[in-house]
């Protein structure tokens, strides 16, 4: 990693290998045969010699091929344009970055047929049954036992390069997830970090109690934060929030809905860990 300098002596940005970000993700604590969600910002590291496939490359080679990979893959496509996604062909949207854009091209990357506005991508051991899981989650249930509460339970990871807990999507599921479990409730939406009108730094609220819990690792690459966190310990933060400065506080009611099949989306949910636990 080296500072370059401007002829006029000004800084000029930092420049970052696939070397250097592999060596970063090792120092955090990243493993090969880790499972991870990622969410990224390509222009946060700096200058990235060959761009987002560097990026793409650095986490498979870090992760190995007994590690599993997994990026959002959302399209700018309409709620309802059922026809128009193709998963061959139709790119990822611009907020959701040039890292996930340039992943799910790849050789080997399973990437969700449905729904087509918020489908995932992963490579790896567990990519298939996630992805076909999720495939196969109804979009009423939302966030509720959605695949990243199974990353959680799996030991999984969410790395953040370069973006901030407000663009971590694994916050809406441990949202639901300590409401259903400490309501005894079944319902897509309660997510109380939530302001009304809602904020884009509502999720930060998590930044600290995160710190504080001592359940992240954060470390820069070239200019980029980088955070590691262990899902499940970022599941439990959200819990203890609800349970300290929510639960009793009322709030957005207007948002609950009982999901259809409640049973059916627990025994589902409860295969794909059966079949999981004991690859
Ligand atoms: C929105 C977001 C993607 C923007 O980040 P960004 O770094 O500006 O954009 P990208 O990651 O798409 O990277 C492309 C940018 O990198 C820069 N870039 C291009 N080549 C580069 C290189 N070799 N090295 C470094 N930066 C480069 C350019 O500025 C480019 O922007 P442009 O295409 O408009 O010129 C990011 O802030 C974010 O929110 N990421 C998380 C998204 C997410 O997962 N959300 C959760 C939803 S489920």
């Amino acid at each position: 990693m080296d500072k370059k300098k401007t002829v006029g002596g000004t800084s000029a940005r930092t420049h970052v290998s696939q070397a250097d970000i592999c060596c970063g993700l090792q120092a955090l604590g990243l493993q090969s045969g880790d499972l991870v969600v990622t969410h990224s910002s390509l222009s946060s590291f700096g200058y990235v010699e060959r761009g987002a496939a560097a990026v793409v490359d650095a986490l498979l080679e870090t992760v190995g091929t007994a590690g599993t990979l997994i990026m959002p893959s959302h399209t700018g496509l309409g709620k309802y344009d059922f026809g128009a996604y193709d998963p061959t062909k139709t790119p990822v949207r611009k907020t959701i970055g040039a890292i996930p854009d340039a992943f799910w091209r790849r050789p080997g990357v399973r990437r969700g047929n449905y729904p087509p506005r918020h489908p995932w991508a992963a490579k790896g051991p567990l990519a298939l049954p996630l992805i076909e899981y999720s495939e196969g989650h109804p979009v009423a249930a939302g966030h509720c036992l959605d695949i990243l509460v199974a990353v959680a339970d799996l030991g999984g990871y969410v790395l953040l390069l370069g973006c901030m807990n407000r663009n971590n999507t694994s916050m809406h599921s441990a949202q639901v997830t300590a409401f259903n479990e400490l309501e005894d409730a079944c319902k897509p939406r309660r997510e109380f970090l939530r302001s009304s009108p809602k904020r884009p730094e509502d999720f930060d609220a998590v930044d600290q109690p995160l710190r504080h819990a001592d359940a992240v690792q954060i470390a820069h690459i070239g200019d980029a934060v980088i955070q590691l966190m262990r899902s499940r310990d970022l599941f439990d933060v959200v819990k203890k929030m609800y349970i300290s400065h929510y639960r009793n506080a009322g709030g957005n009611e207007s948002i609950l809905e009982d999901i259809p099949d409640p049973d059916g989306i627990r025994s589902r949910y409860d295969r794909l860990m059966q079949t999981l636990k004991h690859r």
